[in-house]
């Protein structure tokens, strides 16, 4: 069930910009309330089609001497992608409305779930949820675990149809549903030039939006990026030399590979010894379902962002990271395709953490709450009339001395945060506090218009900030 939603849009922010008033309450917010059901948009889309592959990440390595293909996004559209949001997001699309794309892919979570299975409309999942982050240009030749589809916006109406998951059983019922709602006609018109919806937009709405879940900004980006103030620690460093020495030659993770040179799924049939770690088990046979010869042979995830997505593997086995690499340190048992042997890597725990140490480099926090991906849904579990802290909130800035300061009556000492946010919704500051407010300095930001998102709880309050050159 949906609650009220609340926000102050960029559009009255604009207005409230353009119109320049030197009135002292310019920091004060309007509140829109959506309908019902209605989710929140910014007037304006956000950008979700500007993304180009870092120089970092398309040297080539290996063998084929490649180039990555970084025309890979040039398809993505502001509009198709917010559309796709939407979708993702909606419960209204499983019949009994209490299920969504991110029930079991959770931003917070790299989009992957905190279970081993989750609860699907009508069944469990009989795999363990896996993560989107990356899948537009890495990982991205095949799909689920057991690699049985080769084109993500194909499998899109999979998840949908399938019971364990969103478990649509009337599509005809699905589109009419959504055309009588006051969103849908207008989304997919932005998106696709006509109010008309179909399955094969819906596919293609939902795969832009997941397409554009990139995580170019973790502590190794920069680091490789040659960022100045942006080291690794030797420990790290160490851990990417037994990354590179035992676990990249499958785990490659947008580099180059003969791999890539195949198209799906000759890759895999060519070479499915890279797609095998040896994990015992007798029920799930992976790819052996859909060829023999391919019995045992898994998915390979993207290991970038692999700290949030636990429980680990296709069945959630491993609840830790250390689990997960004491397995190939010393817990293959039977090896059938050769690239580990019987006797594992036999990592010592020094070495098991410093590989802790590098895995955890790859991990992007702006990813886990970057508004152009969240939920545009956003339930407010109080409503904002008797959320103190929200109602008392102002935004101060000083010019003068590049402070702002936002202040709040916290009787109750709640945990308040404060997220500070470009106009194309990036998150450029984060702040918590258990006190009445904070204050922070904007004065090395770019000059130009911020929103401050004040959070208590599941309640949020949008407000403007104009940070001044
Ligand atoms: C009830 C939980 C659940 C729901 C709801 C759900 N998924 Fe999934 N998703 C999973 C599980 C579990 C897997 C792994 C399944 C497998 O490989 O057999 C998965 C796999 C995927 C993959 C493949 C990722 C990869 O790396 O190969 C994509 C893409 C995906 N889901 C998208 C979606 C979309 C889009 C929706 C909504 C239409 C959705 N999922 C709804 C649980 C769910
Ligand atoms: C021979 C290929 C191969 C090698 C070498 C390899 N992996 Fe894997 N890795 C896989 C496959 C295949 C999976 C998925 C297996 C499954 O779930 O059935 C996987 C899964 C994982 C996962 C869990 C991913 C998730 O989303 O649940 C982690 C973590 C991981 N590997 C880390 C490592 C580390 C660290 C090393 C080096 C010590 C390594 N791997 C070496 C093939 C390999």
């Amino acid at each position: 069930m949906r609650k009220i939603y609340l926000a102050f849009t960029f559009f009255a922010c604009i207005v409230l910009f353009l119109s320049n008033s030197s009135d002292t309450r310019s920091g004060t917010n309007l509140f829109l309330l959506g309908g019902e059901s209605d989710p929140i948009l910014p007037e304006v889309p956000y950008d979700y089609a500007g993304i180009s592959i870092p120089e970092h990440l398309r040297q080539p390595s290996y063998t084929d001497g490649g180039v990555k293909d970084t025309t890979i996004f040039d398809d993505l559209s502001n509009d198709a992608a917010t559309l796709g949001r939407v979708l993702f997001y909606d419960e209204l699309l499983s019949a009994n409305e209490n299920l969504s794309c991110a029930t079991c892919h959770q931003q917070h979570l790299s989009f992957a779930d905190e279970t081993p299975f989750s609860a699907g409309a009508s069944e469990d999942t009989k795999r363990n949820s896996l993560h989107l982050n990356d899948l537009g240009w890495t990982n991205n030749t095949a799909f689920f675990w057991d690699l049985s589809h080769g084109n993500l916006k194909e499998m899109i109406a999979l998840p949908l149809e399938n019971p364990n998951e969103i478990g649509v059983t009337d599509l005809n019922a699905l589109l009419v549903k959504l055309e009588a709602t006051n969103y849908y006609p207008g989304l997919f018109e932005n998106a696709y030039g006509t109010s008309d919806i179909s399955l094969i937009k819906i596919q293609d709405a939902i795969s832009q939006f997941i397409r554009s879940m990139v995580t170019f900004d973790s502590r190794l980006d920069r680091f490789r990026r040659g960022e100045g103030e942006h080291y690794l620690m030797i420990t790290e460093l160490e851990g990417l030399g037994l990354f590179q020495a035992k676990c990249e030659v499958c785990h490659l993770d947008g580099n180059q590979s003969v791999l890539k040179a195949l198209e799906y799924p000759e890759a895999i049939e060519a070479n499915p010894e890279f797609f095998a770690n040896e994990l015992e088990d007798e029920e799930d046979i992976g790819a052996g379902a859909w060829s023999p010869d391919l019995i045992g042979i898994f998915k390979v995830p993207t290991l970038r962002n692999i700290e949030k997505t636990a429980p680990y593997m296709h069945d959630g086995r491993f609840e830790t990271l250390r689990e997960a690499i004491s397995h190939y340190s010393d817990g293959v048992e039977d090896p059938k395709w050769g690239m580990i042997s019987k006797s594992g890597f036999q990592f010592t725990e020094t070495e098991k953490s410093k590989l802790i140490s590098f895995l955890l480099t790859m991990t992007d926090e702006s990813f886990l709450t970057e508004v152009r991906w969240s939920d545009p849904f956003t339930q407010t579990v109080s409503n904002v009339e008797l959320d103190e802290v929200l109602l008392s909130a102002e935004v101060f800035p000083n010019p003068s001395n590049g402070l702002t300061y936002i202040n709040f009556e916290n009787i109750n000492q709640r945990q308040v945060m404060a997220y500070l946010m470009s106009m194309d919704g990036k998150i450029v500051r984060k702040l918590s506090t258990h006190k009445n407010g904070f204050v922070t300095d904007v004065s090395q930001l770019p000059a130009g218009m911020y929103m401050v998102r004040i959070q208590n709880g599941d309640s949020f309050l949008d407000k403007k900030l104009v940070v001044s050159p």
